[in-house]
C-alpha cells in the first residue's frame, strides 16, 4: 500500500495540514508539493490539499486533479477562511468533485486557515469576496493544534475505506 500527500500552498496553511496527514500515515507514503508531480499513477491513495480560492480550487491545482485516472483513490483536503463546515467551502469540495470525474472520491476534509489582514481589508470591499472575507477575520490561529489532530484522524478514517 502506498500513499501520496500532495498539496498546493501559498502561505503554508494546507502545507501545515498535509505534514500532519502525512505523518499519520502508518504505511508506505510520499509528500510532495502538487507543481512536482507528472501524475498520480502508481500510488493506492493519495491525499491532495488546497487552499479555497474564490469558492473553488486554485488554477494551479487543477491540472493534477482533473488528471487523475479512472478509479484512482483520491482524498481531498483544504483550508480556508471562512467558518469550519460552512456552505462557501463544501462548495469548493464539490469543485473538487467534479474536477476529479473520473476518480474515486474517498471523501474530503476541510479546516480554517489564517489570511494575511491587509488580503481581508481589501476583500471586503468586493462584492464577490465579502461574505468569506468577514468570517475569515477570527481564522488568525488556524490551522491550530486541534485542526492537525483533526486531519490526522480523519486521513486514518480514510485508510479504513480501502
Ligand atoms: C486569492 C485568494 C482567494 C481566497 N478565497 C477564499 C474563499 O473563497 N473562501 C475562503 O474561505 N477563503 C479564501 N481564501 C483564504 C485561503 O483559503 C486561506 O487563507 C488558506 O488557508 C490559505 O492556504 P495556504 O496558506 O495553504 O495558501 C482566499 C485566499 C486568497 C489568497
Amino acid at each position: 500500500m502506498k500513499a501520496l500527500v500532495t498539496y498546493f500552498s501559498k502561505t503554508d496553511n494546507t502545507k501545515k495540514v498535509a505534514q500532519a496527514i502525512y505523518e499519520a500515515l502508518p504505511v508506505d507514503k510520499e509528500i510532495k508539493p502538487i507543481q512536482d508531480l507528472e501524475g498520480a499513477a502508481g500510488y493506492d491513495v493519495v491525499f491532495c490539499g488546497f487552499p479555497v480560492y474564490a469558492h473553488s480550487v486554485p488554477e494551479k491545482a487543477q491540472p493534477f486533479i482533473k488528471a487523475l485516472g479512472k478509479g484512482q483513490r483520491v482524498a481531498f483536503f483544504s483550508t480556508h477562511g471562512s467558518l469550519r463546515g460552512g456552505q462557501l467551502p463544501r462548495q469548493a469540495f464539490e469543485n473538487a468533485l467534479g474536477l476529479a470525474a473520473k476518480a474515486n472520491v474517498l471523501g474530503h476534509f476541510g479546516c480554517r486557515g489564517k489570511v494575511n489582514p491587509r488580503i481581508i481589508e481589501m476583500l471586503m470591499q468586493q462584492q464577490e469576496n465579502r461574505a468569506w472575507a468577514e468570517e475569515a477575520q477570527s481564522a488568525e490561529a488556524h490551522p491550530d493544534q486541534a485542526d492537525l489532530e483533526d486531519a490526522k484522524a480523519w486521513a486514518l478514517s480514510v485508510l479504513t475505506k480501502l
